[in-house]
């Protein structure tokens, strides 16, 4: 009896905490973000110009627009790798100030650390964050939900892009972030297998209440995974356009709605000045 009541507030006390944390919410502001790099040849490179940014919800936003416009950039900003020149960044209300395992980014390419295999990979910020003790399960449940199973013992030269490109994200998301930085995940794999990693990464954000910002050269990809898409300029890069993705998931990529979105999107670029 004592211990089913005990039992009773426990949930209780579980489920006001997800309320609260629920209710709070993420967000994340960039303001007048300017970024600017010494060019080969010595001379300044201006690459953003006055990018702003605003989310607080958890929602998947895309970055689409030209190769070269600065959207990498961006990210390595958001993620407190880089110090831009100008701008006003904050995430949960506090000021972006260096790397912080509450803002994962998942490289242009898988980035993986050869010299370990798949599951060493996935639990590394686990480890570095000296929280793997206790959680060796939850690495168990992301080889998983990524469907990596057989592979946990490999080293990255013996599985397929597909199988980086999941490794990748996987060893983001077992660290729960706040915000998920994507650049450009699945670029480099095939359709099909392009097309399994969206819907996880659509069942991965349905699990959690982070805030997602995916850049994408693929139009399709945008319109499928996310629920809004802005569009950025020829360098130096600022946002020239928005467009609402209101469907539920899963979306059907050819419904004549989602036609029209892609082409929404596609009317952005020609307000843009390809270099
Ligand atoms: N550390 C750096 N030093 C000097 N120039 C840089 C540096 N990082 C990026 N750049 C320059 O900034 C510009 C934008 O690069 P960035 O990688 O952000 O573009 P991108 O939009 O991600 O392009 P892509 O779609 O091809 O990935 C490029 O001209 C690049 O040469
Ligand atoms: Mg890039």
């Amino acid at each position: 009896m004592f211990k089913r009541k005990n039992a009773r507030a426990e949930a209780a006390a579980a489920t006001a905490a997800a309320a609260a944390t629920a209710s709070r919410g993420h967000s994340l502001a960039a303001h007048g973000v300017t970024q600017s790099f010494e060019g080969a040849n010595g001379q300044e490179l201006s690459v953003l110009a006055g990018v702003d940014l605003e989310i607080t919800r958890p929602e998947i936003v895309g970055i689409v627009g030209p190769s070269g416009c600065g959207k990498s950039t961006f990210l390595r900003i958001l993620a407190g790798l880089d110090e831009p020149t100008e701008g006003e960044l904050f995430f949960d209300g506090e000021p972006i100030e260096g790397p912080n395992y509450m803002r994962g980014l998942v490289f242009q390419d898988a980035a993986l650390y050869d010299w370990l295999t798949v599951s060493e990979n996935i639990a590394f910020g686990l480890r570095a964050r000296g929280v793997y003790k206790g959680n060796e399960h939850r690495v168990a449940e992301y080889v998983k939900l990524m469907g990596l199973e057989g592979f946990e013992d490999s080293y990255p030269y013996q599985i397929s892009g597909g199988m980086a490109s999941r490794t990748a994200l996987a060893r983001t998301f077992i660290q729960e972030p706040g915000l998920i930085l994507l650049d450009e995940p699945l670029s480099a794999l095939d359709a099909f297998t392009r097309a399994i990693i969206q819907k996880q990464i659509v069942d991965m954000h349905l699990r959690t209440d982070a805030i997602f910002v995916l850049v994408t050269h693929d139009i399709e990809e945008a319109v499928f995974l996310c629920d809004r898409i802005l569009v950025m300029s020829a360098r130096p890069g600022h946002f020239v356009g928005e467009v609402i993705v209101d469907f539920e998931h899963p979306r059907d990529r050819l419904a004549p709605e989602f036609v029209e979105k892609r082409k929404e999107v596609l009317g952005h670029f020609d307000n843009i000045d390809f270099l």
